[in-house]
C-alpha cells in the first residue's frame, strides 16, 4: 500500500534512502504543468492548487509508527525514526512543493483531457461520466476541457437553482396563456384558434368546419349563426330547422284546402276546379275545355264543380222540338189546350250558401204585345219555397233565392209567364224550365 512505511534502524540507511527517494521524486521535466487529478500513492489531488498534494500520513494514519519511533512525514510517504534521530533538510521550507509527476502517465494531458490508447489527449466528457456538479435542475454541457451548467430553455437561474420562467406574465398570448414547466402555451376562446405564430387567435369559420347547422350557416367573429330556409323556423337548440305549418296560421291562405309541405304550403282545389292565382279555386268549364264526355246528341251543361250532358231533344209528348232548347205544344193538338204553349230549357249554376235574398235569374218576355200584361210565377219545382219571383215590370221578372241553400243540389223550376190581353180576351202561357245546379262549395 504505502511505497515505504518502513522503520529504519540507522541514520545512514535513512540518508541513503532519503537521497534515493528524492531522486525518484524529482520531476523529469519541471516545465510540465502539474495538474493531475490522479496522484501517485501518498499524494492526493488538491483542486485549489491543481496539484497533487502530499498526504501527511503521520496525521491521517493512527499509530503510523509504533513504539519509540517517531513519525516523519515525507513526500509520498512517511518515515519512522528513532526519537534521537535528527533530520536535517529544508524540504519543509517555504518553497513550493516539488511537482509530482503522475506515475502511470508518461505523457500528461491538460486538465479536462485524458490520454487515449494512442496516448494522445482527448476531451473528458464530464457530463456523461457524472464528473460534474450541475444541479438536478441544471443541464450539463460538455465543453473542450471542461463543462458548463446551464438552465434549460424556459428556466432561469435564481441562486443555485434553475426556476421555471412564467412566460404568461409577459402577455405573449392574445387570449389566454397557460404556463408550463419550461414553456407556455397560448389558448384561444371558443370560436377562435391559434394563428400560425401560436400566440394570436384567429376566428374559426365554423361553417367550413362542420358547424351543426341543419340548413344555413353564417360565420361571425368568434361564433356562428344557424338560419333556416324560407318556410322553416329555427329550433330552440339554435341548429335545427323545423317546417313551419303555414296552414295552421290562417284559414284564408287557401280558398279550399291548404296542404303543408316541407318549407312551403300549397292550395288544393276540389275536383272540377282549378287553382287560380295560388289560392283561389276556379270552376273548370268542361264544356268549354272539351273535357266532357257528352255525345253528339247531347248538349254539355257546365256547372260549379262539374258538368251535365243533356239530351238536345228534351221535348216530351205532346211537345215537339222547334229549336235546340225550345219545345212547342201545337195548338192543333187537343192535349195542348191546358198546357203552356211552349217550354224553353235553360240551365244555370249557383254556389252554396249565397247570402240571401239573391237575384239569380231574370226572366224576360221575348215578344211584347201592345196592351198585353205579363205575369210571372213559379209553377213547379219550388215546393220548399227556396225561391220567389219579383216582378220587375210587364215584360220581366227576377227569380230570387230566398234561403241559403247548400249543394250539391239541383232544382228544376218551371217559371211560367202568363200573357193576358183583356182587350182581346187573350191568355197565353209559356214556361221557362230552369235547371238550377247548386255547387257543393261557396266558390
Ligand atoms: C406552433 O406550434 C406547433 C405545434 O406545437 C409547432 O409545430 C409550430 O412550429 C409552432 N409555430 C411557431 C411559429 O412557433
Ligand atoms: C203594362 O200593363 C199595363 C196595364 O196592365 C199597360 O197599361 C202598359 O202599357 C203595359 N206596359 C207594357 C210595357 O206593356
Amino acid at each position: 500500500m504505502l511505497p515505504f512505511a518502513s522503520c529504519l534502524p540507522g541514520s545512514l540507511l535513512l540518508w541513503a534512502l532519503l537521497l534515493l527517494l528524492l531522486g525518484a521524486a524529482s520531476p523529469q521535466d519541471s516545465e510540465e504543468p502539474d495538474s493531475y487529478t490522479e496522484c501517485t500513492d501518498g499524494y492526493e489531488w488538491d483542486p485549489d492548487s491543481q496539484h497533487c498534494r502530499d498526504v501527511n500520513e503521520c496525521l491521517t494514519i493512527p499509530e503510523a509508527c509504533k513504539g519509540e519511533m517517531k513519525c516523519i512525514n515525507h513526500y509520498g510517504g512517511y518515515l519512522c525514526l528513532p526519537r534521537s534521530a535528527a533530520v536535517i533538510n529544508d524540504l519543509h521550507g517555504e518553497g513550493p512543493p516539488p511537482p509530482v509527476p503522475p506515475a502511470e502517465h508518461p505523457h500528461p494531458c491538460l486538465p479536462g483531457y485524458e490520454p487515449d490508447e494512442q496516448e494522445s489527449c482527448v476531451d473528458v466528457d464530464e457530463c456523461a461520466q457524472a464528473l460534474h456538479d450541475c444541479r438536478p435542475s441544471q443541464e450539463c454541457h460538455n465543453l473542450p476541457g471542461s463543462y458548463q451548467c446551464t438552465c434549460p430553455d424556459g428556466y432561469r437561474k435564481i441562486g443555485p437553482e434553475c426556476v421555471d420562467i412564467d412566460e404568461c406574465r409577459y402577455r405573449y398570448c392574445q387570449h389566454r396563456c397557460v404556463n408550463l414547466p419550461g414553456s407556455f402555451r397560448c389558448q384561444c376562446e371558443p370560436g377562435f384558434q391559434l394563428g400560425p405564430n401560436n400566440r394570436s387567435c384567429v376566428d374559426v369559420n365554423e361553417c367550413d368546419m362542420g358547424a351543426p347547422c341543419e340548413q344555413r350557416c353564417f360565420n361571425s367573429y368568434g361564433t356562428f349563426l344557424c338560419r333556416c330556409h324560407q318556410g322553416y323556423e329555427l329550433h330552440r337548440d339554435g341548429f335545427s330547422c323545423s317546417d313551419i305549418d303555414e296552414c295552421s296560421y290562417s284559414s284564408y291562405l287557401c280558398q279550399y284546402r291548404c296542404v303543408n309541405e316541407p318549407g312551403r304550403f300549397s292550395c288544393h282545389c276540389p275536383q272540377g276546379y282549378q287553382l287560380l292565382a295560388t289560392r283561389l279555386c276556379q270552376d273548370i268549364d268542361e264544356c268549354e275545355s272539351g273535357a266532357h264526355q257528352c255525345s253528339e246528341a247531347q248538349t254539355c251543361v257546365n256547372f260549379h264543380g262539374g258538368y251535365r250532358c243533356v239530351d238536345t231533344n228534351r221535348c216530351v209528348e205532346p211537345y215537339v222540338q222547334v229549336s235546340d232548347n225550345r219545345c212547342l205544344c201545337p195548338a192543333s193538338n187537343p192535349l195542348c189546350r191546358e198546357q203552356p204553349s211552349s217550354i224553353v230549357h235553360r240551365y244555370m249554376s249557383i254556389t252554396s250558401e249565397r247570402s240571401v235574398p239573391a237575384d239569380v235569374f231574370q226572366i224576360q218576355a221575348t215578344s211584347v204585345y201592345p196592351g198585353a200584361y205579363n205575369a210571372f210565377q213559379i209553377r213547379a219545382g219550388n215546393s220548399q219555397g227556396d225561391f220567389y219571383i219579383r216582378q220587375i215590370n210587364n215584360v220581366s221578372a227576377m227569380l230570387v233565392l230566398a234561403r241559403p241553400v247548400t249543394g250539391p243540389r239541383e232544382y228544376v223550376l218551371d217559371l211560367e209567364m202568363v200573357t193576358m190581353n183583356s182587350l182581346m180576351s187573350y191568355r197565353a202561357s209559356s214556361v221557362l224550365r230552369l235547371t238550377v245546379f247548386v255547387g257543393a262549395y261557396t266558390f
